[in-house]
């Protein structure tokens, strides 16, 4: 049975570029969100994501020289019951920028943003994602408690549980809630990414994005829980421990991480057939086994 078809009108950005130089020599020839996170590429993670919250309208952005490898490994998105438009950064002058990027594809749409090397697994994370996709006006982001805030995006909270401040990357974080790179903003995203100013390391910020929704008053910050796991693949021991995560629980609970696929059918956007269909791409793989048992119902 092919379940019932879930969608937003929002649209959506994967920023894959960058010259993940915390990765080389693995990135010298190729791009970070390409590298393998076990048995999938590392862009499928943020991909399902994306696809979870109902967005079937997707941007993806990266380097002049990466970009083709991407359009290679996903197409024009029909496979999955989806729209891929592609876009060159012809320099990493920042997150916030794939919003001047995207501006004339957006057409005043809300957008949702994630970065190419961050992966999220939850219980119950599209019905976060969902409601995240459902709002109106204003931002939602997502904060993850870790044991080195210094590396992220920080946001504190006040006494009642109100998101306070965001700092990127403080020396002396004053919460270990970390923001991760999963974004939902209104309408109104590209007019507020033309009012950041480049930061003293020259890039358009995610964060002072972000700090416009928080003065504002409509920034919701999301706090994810024990229960679930945010990895970003930027260093090696990350990606290796991401890699380990998602082995872990295939093999374990026979159930699939980030596969786009998987989710495509699970939200109605294609059909068992077609589900079929890309697990022939991938016949000779654990992978293919367990889209054709989903395919199969079983
Ligand atoms: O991972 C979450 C963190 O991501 C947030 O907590 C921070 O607030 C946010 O600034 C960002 O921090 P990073 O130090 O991880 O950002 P990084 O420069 O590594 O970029 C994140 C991803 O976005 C990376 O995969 C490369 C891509 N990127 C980055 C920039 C600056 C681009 O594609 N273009 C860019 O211009």
């Amino acid at each position: 049975m092919n379940p019932q078809k879930i969608e937003t009108a929002m649209k959506g950005i994967l920023l894959a570029g960058g010259s993940g130089t915390r990765l080389h020599p693995m990135t010298l020839a190729t791009s970070k969100q390409l590298l393998p996170v076990y048995d999938k590429p590392m862009i499928y993670y943020p991909l399902s994501t994306l696809m979870l919250a109902g967005i079937r309208d997707i941007m993806i952005i990266s380097t002049p020289d990466d970009l083709p490898q991407f359009r290679r490994l996903l197409g024009d998105g029909t496979q999955y019951g989806v729209r891929f438009t592609y876009r060159v950064q012809p320099s990493p002058d920042g997150i916030a920028q794939a919003f001047l990027i995207a501006e004339d594809w957006l057409q005043g749409a809300a957008c949702a943003l994630a970065l190419g090397d961050n992966l999220i697994f939850a219980d119950h994370l599209s019905v976060l994602l969902q409601a995240a996709a459902r709002r109106d006006v204003g931002a939602t982001v997502f904060a993850y408690q870790v044991q080195d805030p210094e590396r992220y995006g920080v946001v504190s909270f006040d006494a009642d549980g109100r998101a306070r401040d965001l700092v990127e990357k403080p020396a002396q974080p004053t919460s270990r809630w970390a923001v991760t790179g999963l974004y939902f903003y209104d309408s109104r995203v590209s007019a507020f990414a033309r009012a950041i100013r480049p930061s003293a390391r020259g890039e358009l910020e995610i964060t002072d994005l972000n700090r416009i929704y928080l003065e504002e008053g409509s920034l919701q910050v999301e706090k994810l829980g024990r229960g679930c796991a945010w990895l970003d693949a930027g260093v090696p021991d990350a990606l290796m421990q991401a890699g380990m995560f998602v082995q872990t629980i295939q093999s374990r609970q026979g159930m699939l991480v980030g596969s786009p696929a998987e989710v495509a059918f699970r939200m109605g956007f294609i059909d068992a057939a077609q589900l079929r269909a890309i697990a022939q791409t991938v016949h000779k793989t654990e992978l293919g086994r367990l889209l054709r048992d989903l395919a199969d119902g079983r």
